[in-house]
């Protein structure tokens, strides 16, 4: 039995991270979600999974080191999610994203070293590298992050290095590319503009759109974290892609092509402060250990979409800001 803490479980990536465990280990793992439920945080993305009693949810903040002193006694493995992840919200509005990315990344490694934990991922991003216009980062690369997100989880990423060379915490550091799936909040690029698509809104483009993102499906960066978490080596960072590099621009159409809406819902917007132009990633040290992605961007994104189609309720739901009213009345009145 794995005793696993999960944090930011509610979100978009540690929601799909729980349900494959569940999926691959079923009653072998134990899983603990920590989740403070921001504005970003939505349990409806678990309610398959929220009865099962090899998992249990646990609202806090991973800044309160009291509570998280609770925890962790119990705890083998922790993955660490938990973060304001948003790059145009951190240029808005910078303070949570320091609090919670670097102070909560230090109360979680505090708390780890304490109680001897046999793993710890720190979730960093691929991000922290900064720009690159030719060629791909890899792992030894400097770090040149540009946005207060960025920064903050940079520094996250170094503390996290620091307790294995310094207390020997077996910690390993992931730099993933962007992400696409189910359950995504409809604030990032694609579930933004396919919801606003589905609703015949316009697609806000920003700056001249040729800014390129490496996309990885969401359920092969949770088995590239489960591959490393059996595999990876203590101490080491590894970079997590999928190679499929498309400018906004590409994205939009295929979008609107899928949904067979108009070229005229795109909407070129003034251009993000910072704009990073192009992230990649070089996956050599991840690949040589025999981890590759599963999902073809064609078929992932083609089923992604009709997701979003399907499940209008619970965007719908979020962009109308009514979701945690709703989930209080019909599954948890006591949240
Ligand atoms: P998300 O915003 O969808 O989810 C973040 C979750 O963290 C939410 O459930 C939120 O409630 C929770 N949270 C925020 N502050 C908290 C706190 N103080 N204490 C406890 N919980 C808190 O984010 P995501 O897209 O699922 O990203 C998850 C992680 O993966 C982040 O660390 C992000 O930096 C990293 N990452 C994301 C991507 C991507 O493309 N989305 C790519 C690479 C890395
Ligand atoms: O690279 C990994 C990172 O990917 C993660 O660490 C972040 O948590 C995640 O949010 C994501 O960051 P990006 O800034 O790349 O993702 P976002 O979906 O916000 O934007 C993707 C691209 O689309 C980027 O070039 C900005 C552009 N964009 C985005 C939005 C929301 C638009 O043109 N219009 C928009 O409305």
């Amino acid at each position: 039995m794995t005793r696993y803490l999960v944090t930011g479980g509610a979100g978009f990536i540690g929601s799909n991270f729980i349900r494959f465990l569940m999926q691959r280990y079923d009653q072998t793992v134990q899983i603990t979600n920590l989740d403070k439920l921001t504005y970003a945080g939505n349990l409806e993305n678990l309610t398959d999974i929220e009865q099962r009693s090899n998992y249990r949810f646990i609202k806090g903040d991973i800044c309160d080191s009291r509570l998280v002193a609770q925890i962790m006694p119990d705890i083998d493995v922790v993955v660490n999610f938990a973060a304001e992840s948003h790059v145009d919200r951190s240029i808005g509005q910078p303070d949570d994203f320091i609090k919670t990315d670097v102070y909560g990344a230090f109360v979680l490694l505090e708390a780890a070293r304490k109680n001897k934990i046999k793993k710890f991922i720190q979730i960093s991003t691929d991000e922290v590298y900064g720009s690159i216009i030719n060629g791909s980062f890899k792992e030894t690369d400097a770090l040149e992050p540009s946005s207060p997100y960025s920064a903050s989880k940079a520094g996250a990423d170094r503390l996290a290095f620091s307790y294995y060379v310094t207390y020997k915490l077996p910690v390993i550091i992931t730099r993933c590319s962007n992400n696409y799936g189910p359950w995504q909040y409809p604030e990032k690029l694609i579930p933004l503009f396919v919801t606003n698509a589905l609703e015949d809104k316009s697609l806000p483009i920003y700056g001249d759109g040729l800014n390129v993102r490496d996309w990885i499906y969401v359920l092969d960066h949770c088995a590239a974290v489960d591959f490393l978490i059996e595999h990876g080596l203590d101490g080491q960072v590894y970079n997590i892609g999928a190679g499929n590099e498309l400018t906004n621009l590409q994205i939009t159409d295929t979008i609107l092509k899928m949904l067979n809406k108009p070229q005229s819902l795109k909407t070129f917007v003034q251009d993000r402060l910072g704009h990073d132009r192009r992230y990649s990633v070089d996956t050599a040290k991840i690949r040589s250990l025999g981890w590759r992605p599963a999902f073809a961007f064609d078929q992932a994104i083609a089923s992604t979409i009709v997701w979003y189609q399907e499940n209008r309720a619970w965007w719908t739901r979020l962009k109308t800001g009514e979701y945690l009213a709703f989930y209080k009345q019909n599954y948890r009145q006591d949240l």
